[in-house]
């Protein structure tokens, strides 16, 4: 798919003109995308708060030493919270140390102790070669942090209706193939994890899903992401934040967002 018709298909979608300006004009350049993504993280304190409350989560499962490797690193925004990681990412660019393909791992047999996806899975175009080659390199009780967009009774329309991402929850295939940053489908963890977990666990006998969250409730939609302004005032956000917590019960119907913890048997 070519820029153009990138740009058309967005346009369709009615997305691109309420994205910011400077996402706009670099959109299709997924390397100027992913520089710019880390100026707004590093420029957008509730982004921040997000990414740091997902990144406490995992360093739960993460060991101190030991070869740790993240996918999909784009703008690298993880090195300011984990110090033990080595950053990679399909699209090459300054932030991150190298360029690696989730669905062909350049790496040794049973060698990584850790790999950690944050909202990369659902843009690997072969899901199947990437956990086949994850089993591969990880060592016996290696695992996969990765937090991923969940598909629940409350984000679905979100989801569907206002985010740029195509989200189609009957195929595990993804949007505009030729695109590592804006081809994905935000439903195929989902779909992975919740709708088809059995043929998951029939596939991949020794990954086994050894913890599972759903969160996330309005914090990211109100923050506008990396792609639009945010949508609610500073001095709103302890509200919200303090609203999520007492949903929090309810994150299996009201989460946007999924940690899933898989270990190698
Ligand atoms: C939604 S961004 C997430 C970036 C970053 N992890 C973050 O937390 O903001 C998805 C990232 O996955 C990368 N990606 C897409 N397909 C990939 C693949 N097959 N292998 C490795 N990385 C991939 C993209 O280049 C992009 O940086």
């Amino acid at each position: 798919m070519s820029r153009e018709s990138c740009h058309i298909k967005a346009e369709k979608r009615k997305i691109l003109p309420h994205m910011n300006k400077k996402y706009k004009s670099v959109w299709g350049n997924e390397a100027e995308m992913l520089i710019l993504e880390r100026k707004t993280m590093d420029s957008k304190p509730i982004l921040q708060l997000i990414w740091r409350k997902w990144y406490e989560e995992i360093d739960k499962f993460m060991p101190e030493d030991g070869l740790n490797v993240e996918l999909g690193a784009g703008g690298g925004f993880t090195e300011t919270y984990f110090k033990n990681l080595v950053q990679t990412d399909v699209v090459l660019t300054p932030n991150i140390d190298i360029c690696v393909d989730g669905s062909d791992l350049a790496f040794k047999d049973s060698i990584l102790d850790t790999i950690v996806m944050i909202g990369v899975l659902h843009h690997i175009k072969n899901i199947d070669k990437f956990f086949n080659e994850a089993k591969r390199v990880l060592k016996k009780g290696g695992k996969i942090l990765m937090v991923e967009p969940y598909i629940s009774f409350f984000s679905y329309p979100v989801w569907k209706l206002l985010h740029y991402q195509g989200c189609n929850l009957k195929t595990l295939s993804c949007d505009s193939n030729d695109y590592a940053r804006i081809g994905s489908n935000l439903a195929i963890p989902t779909i992975l994890f919740k709708k088809e977990r059995k043929q998951f666990e029939k596939n991949y006998p020794d990954l086994k899903i050894i913890h599972e969250n759903y969160h996330t409730i309005f914090r990211f939609f109100a923050s506008g992401g990396y792609t639009y302004p945010s949508l609610i005032p500073k001095f709103l956000l302890p509200l919200l934040l303090k609203l999520e917590k007492i949903l929090e019960p309810l994150g299996k119907r009201l989460g946007s967002f999924m940690t899933v913890i898989i270990q190698k048997i």
